[in-house]
């Protein structure tokens, strides 16, 4: 059975302070959980990276930084890379989110390189993909997810070992409380889903997680989470209240 991936992607949200009461909050609840296949994760800032590994030591719950340098090591002032994000302990890092690619010029090429730093180091890229809503209403919502995973993965060999994880985020429904019904979410899952068979083989591809992203909450994760190719939630907003993060992992266990 796959992964059940319940991800909080923080963004630029949570100082220090925040940072460890959310966690001193939410660990030792996650402690006493029969978790099964399902994965917690969240996704600090930068700065607070350490502190949230130091938290989620010795716990179920998984730390992911939100984006990486296409770069090792140099000149590159503010940038962060993957040999240091490694050097943390960490193990997952998204890449590619529609924000990254909106406001810091990323794209599928660039998605790719970061690609490969995390791997050459062992990090779990967590690539995000997803169409605008102009894309969608021009029917061309399969077209756009397609060629990002095929920009994204470009020169990918997803050899016995090597994981790496998908996010379907319609961008339309990012932050604006509008969330794809459960039925527009499979269809992309199950297009998203064909790729990786067609591209690297059945076993590959169902073993796969892939998420939805997209003003998931407490509200309507289990309708999402029931459709039969949709891994986890990488939720943003909901994610940064205790409560409700710990509601979307309680219902993640209920199904599995
Ligand atoms: P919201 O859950 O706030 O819509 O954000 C989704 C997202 O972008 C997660 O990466």
């Amino acid at each position: 059975m796959r992964k059940l991936i319940i991800a909080g992607n923080w963004k630029m949200n949570k100082g220090l302070g925040e940072t460890r009461s959310f966690l001193q909050a939410v660990v030792p609840q996650l402690n006493k959980l029969d978790l099964g296949r399902v994965i917690p994760l969240v996704a600090p800032a930068y700065p607070f990276l350490t502190e949230a590994l130091r938290e989620a030591f010795a716990s179920p719950l998984m730390v992911s930084a939100q984006d990486v340098s296409e770069r090792n090591d140099g000149a590159y002032t503010g940038e962060v890379s993957a040999p240091m994000l490694a050097s943390l302990g960490l193990k997952y890092c998204i890449i590619g989110h529609s924000e990254r690619r909106q406001y810091h010029c990323e794209t599928d090429a660039s998605v790719n390189q970061r690609l490969f730093k995390l791997l050459d180091q062992g990090l779990v890229p967590i690539v995000c993909i997803g169409e605008t809503l102009a894309q969608r209403d021009a029917g061309d919502t399969e077209k756009v997810v397609l060629s990002q995973l095929e920009g994204g993965l470009k020169d990918l060999k997803l050899e016995s070992g090597t994981e790496i994880i998908i996010a379907y985020e319609p961008v339309w429904a990012i932050g604006t409380g509008r969330t794809a019904t459960p039925q527009q979410a499979q269809e992309v899952h199950a297009i998203i889903r064909k790729w990786i068979g067609e591209t690297y083989g059945q076993s590959v591809a169902q073993n796969l997680s892939i998420l939805y992203g997209g003003s998931v909450k407490p509200d309507n994760i289990k309708e999402l989470l029931e459709c039969s190719d949709i891994d986890g939630g990488l939720i943003g907003g909901a994610s940064l209240k205790e409560n409700d993060f710990l509601a979307m992992i309680n219902t993640a266990i209920g199904l599995t």
